[in-house]
């Protein structure tokens, strides 16, 4: 093993900083509007067979390529591959994935950021509907100086966390915010479904249409595991890379992937009830969370506090997720051209911030600049995360399940956990070598309007 490379500081390490990694804007912004735009508990007994029959299988490969090469992920697919050009292209697609994605996460990040001062400032306070609190998200976020200033500052914080290097940053980060983040989410479902009405919303998340399901949600549910999880683009691997080969990977995954979908069911818990007590649609989109919840809370007694705390929740579920994109960007250029982890961390993030400028735009002076119909951050946000993703997806199982292949994957998933039994081996294996290949091709096929 390489002595030199840092490795988390302990065996919880890993589980909360990867945790975190997939904790974040895709779980309480994300999740709630799809779900309320296809069918609620339908939509959510959908993603949880994705998340059962893909997700976790992917999650487990992931890791597994990242403890077993020690390398970030270009580096690991050289390494495992025997310097094939292919796989080290593999390689190379994730972290330009991670590239694209930080750049216009960052920036949904900075208005959440945003959001936190609004909300203390007392903008929200005499908003009475959705429809005027839209148009001040839109008047805020098409503000150039607005939205760059708080995703300049979101970029910071990032920074400064990739910094300090993975036990003194990464690690202490999320061992600090991730439980505070479960503290805060709980207090407002508790809030949330003490209300009075709150049975509607509960009803709407526990008792599922099925008739509400067609192709389309299925696609969606299936992008949003792969979203929600951080799978696909090297995220995982590089987090799996700073694993000793004493851990447990299957156990270290399931754990991640309980405390991932947990918050998403909370988040789900968080919203409805308050939504529907209030007489208003779930079926909201994108904007669900910056329309609705401002005015939300102010029909609820103590609303102005539980504002702040929202958008701070917001705020610290996607700084947990930023630092591990740029994490990987960070990891590349540090084991791939020798440069230091404090200069690479402040030069990339910086190139990252800039890319994002365009998508920041979207929303006000580059709103009529369309390539295919799609604003610049919306084209990004598509081509990163519903084609690259998937893409990454299958590749990983496909290298895991047939190119390095299970005779050298199994031994060196067994390192560190000796008594896994036989069966859950074999499990694995079939998902991965079969099932998702299989699953995500389809989809793919089919979103792409093949079939
Ligand atoms: N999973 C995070 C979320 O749900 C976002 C994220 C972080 C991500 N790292 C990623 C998404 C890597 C895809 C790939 O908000």
């Amino acid at each position: 093993m390489d002595n030199n490379r840092e490795h988390w500081g302990s065996k919880i390490g890993f589980i909360l900083a990867a945790a975190g990694s997939a904790i974040g804007l895709g779980n309480i912004w994300r999740f709630p509007y799809l779900v309320g735009e296809n069918g609620g508990a339908a939509f959510i007994i959908l993603y949880l067979l994705c998340v059962v029959l893909v997700g976790l299988p992917l999650v487990i490969a992931e890791i597994l390529i990242g403890r077993t090469a020690q390398k970030n992920p270009v580096g690991s697919f050289r390494e495992l591959s025997n310097h094939n050009p292919f796989w080290v292209g593999v390689g190379v697609l994730g972290v330009l994935t991670g590239l694209m994605i930080l750049s216009y996460y960052n920036v949904v990040a900075g208005w959440s950021l945003g959001y936190v001062v609004e909300s203390a400032r007392g903008s929200f306070q005499h908003i009475g509907d959705p429809e005027k609190a839209g148009i001040l998200f839109d008047q805020l976020s098409a503000s150039w100086t607005w939205s760059l200033f708080f995703s300049a500052c979101f970029m910071m914080f990032t920074i400064g966390i990739i910094y300090f290097g993975v036990i003194q940053g990464i690690e202490k980060a999320s061992k600090i915010m991730l439980p505070i983040l479960f503290l805060l989410i709980i207090l407002l479902v508790i809030r949330g479904v003490t209300l009075e009405g709150a049975r509607a919303g509960i009803c709407y998340l526990t008792k599922p249409d099925f008739s509400a399901i067609n192709g389309k949600t299925a696609l969606l549910a299936f992008g949003q595991v792969f979203f929600s999880l951080s799978l696909g683009m090297g995220a995982l691997l590089t987090y799996g890379s700073y694993m000793t080969k004493n851990e447990k990977i299957v156990s270290s995954a399931v754990s991640v992937v309980v405390l991932n979908t947990s918050v998403s069911l909370l988040a789900g818990f968080m919203i409805f009830p308050p939504l529907l007590a209030l007489g208003m649609k779930p079926a909201q989109g994108p904007s669900l969370i910056f329309n609705i919840l401002p005015v939300m809370f102010n029909s609820i007694p103590g609303g102005y506090f539980f504002r702040i705390i929202f958008f701070l929740l917001l705020s610290m579920a996607a700084l947990t997720s930023t630092i591990s994109l740029l994490e990987v960007i960070t990891a590349f250029v540090v084991d791939e051209f020798r440069l230091s982890r404090k200069k690479a961390s402040v030069i990339l993030g910086g190139i990252v911030f800039l890319l994002g400028v365009p998508s920041a735009l979207s929303a006000g002076r580059l709103e009529n600049f369309t390539i295919l119909k799609l604003t610049f951050f919306q084209l990004v946000d598509f081509i990163s995360a519903n084609i690259f993703l998937p893409l990454g997806g299958i590749f990983i199982a496909l290298f895991v399940g047939w190119f390095w292949g299970m005779k050298k994957a199994i031994p060196n998933l067994l390192e560190g956990s000796v008594a896994l039994p036989g069966f859950i081996v074999t499990i694995w294996s079939i998902l991965i070598r079969f099932v998702a290949p299989v699953l995500i091709l389809l989809i793919f096929l089919n979103s792409l309007g093949i079939i």
